[in-house]
């Protein structure tokens, strides 16, 4: 069972899916702590439901970000935490994380990167008036989700699509991407090569989770 650590600063719909993939058994992994950065946020009730240990640093508990960071690596390491998964957490992070988690922090963005990072991606891909969106898992980088890019899944533009109807065919699809993407982590089966993910497709199941519709 893998371990992994989910950090959130938001509602935690992210988180959900991830528990939810985890108890039904499609991966071998298991939350073992959530740490939210924003008290009273919807991710640290969920995690609490779910029996997960959830801890809250508030903006404020560190004098520096890289004073933050430490105080997150010391709760990760404390829970014996293997992957770091990043759903909906606000905050950017220092070499002290970086460092400490390399290539084992993964980030989930609402857009087909490397459009669209940072902030109010959905917003962004709306006023650029492309035709398809999309999200896409990658992992953590020291840049704004510039990350090598591990599976991206993608979503229509519809005609009269607003901010709110496109985030939310969106995170329909986040809510399977992201499981899945941890699934070959947990399974061992990504290597990386430069900026270039390589997932092991020995077998057609395995291909057709990477590459849907590919036999
Ligand atoms: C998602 O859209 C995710 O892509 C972005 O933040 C949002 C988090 O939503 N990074 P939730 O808290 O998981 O519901």
């Amino acid at each position: 069972m893998m371990r992994l650590g989910v950090l959130a600063s938001g509602g935690g719909s992210n988180l959900q899916a991830i528990l939810d993939a985890c108890a039904r058994g499609t991966m071998p992994a298991r939350v073992a702590v959530l740490i939210g950065n924003v008290p009273g946020a919807g991710a640290l009730e969920k995690a609490a439901r779910a029996g997960v240990p959830c801890v809250v640093l508030p903006h404020q508990s560190a004098p520096s970000r890289e004073a933050y960071d430490q105080l997150v690596v010391a709760e990760l390491r404390k829970h014996r935490v293997e992957l770091v998964c990043f759903a909906g957490f606000m905050r950017l992070i220092s070499p002290v994380l970086l460092g400490a988690f390399q290539n084992k922090i993964l980030n989930i963005h609402p857009a087909l990167l490397p459009a669209f990072p940072g902030l109010h991606a959905v917003r962004q891909a709306i006023a650029a008036g492309v035709r398809v969106a999309g999200c896409t898992v990658h992992l953590v980088d020291e840049g704004t989700d510039s990350g090598p890019i591990v599976l991206q899944a993608v979503v229509p533009v519809l005609d009269g699509d607003s901010e709110d109807s496109l985030a939310a065919r969106v995170l329909v699809q986040e809510h399977l991407l992201y499981p899945r993407a941890i699934g070959l982590f947990a399974e061992g089966r990504v290597r990386l090569e430069g900026r270039h993910v390589r997932i092991d497709t020995a077998n057609d199941a395995a291909r057709s989770l990477v590459s849907p519709g590919v036999a």
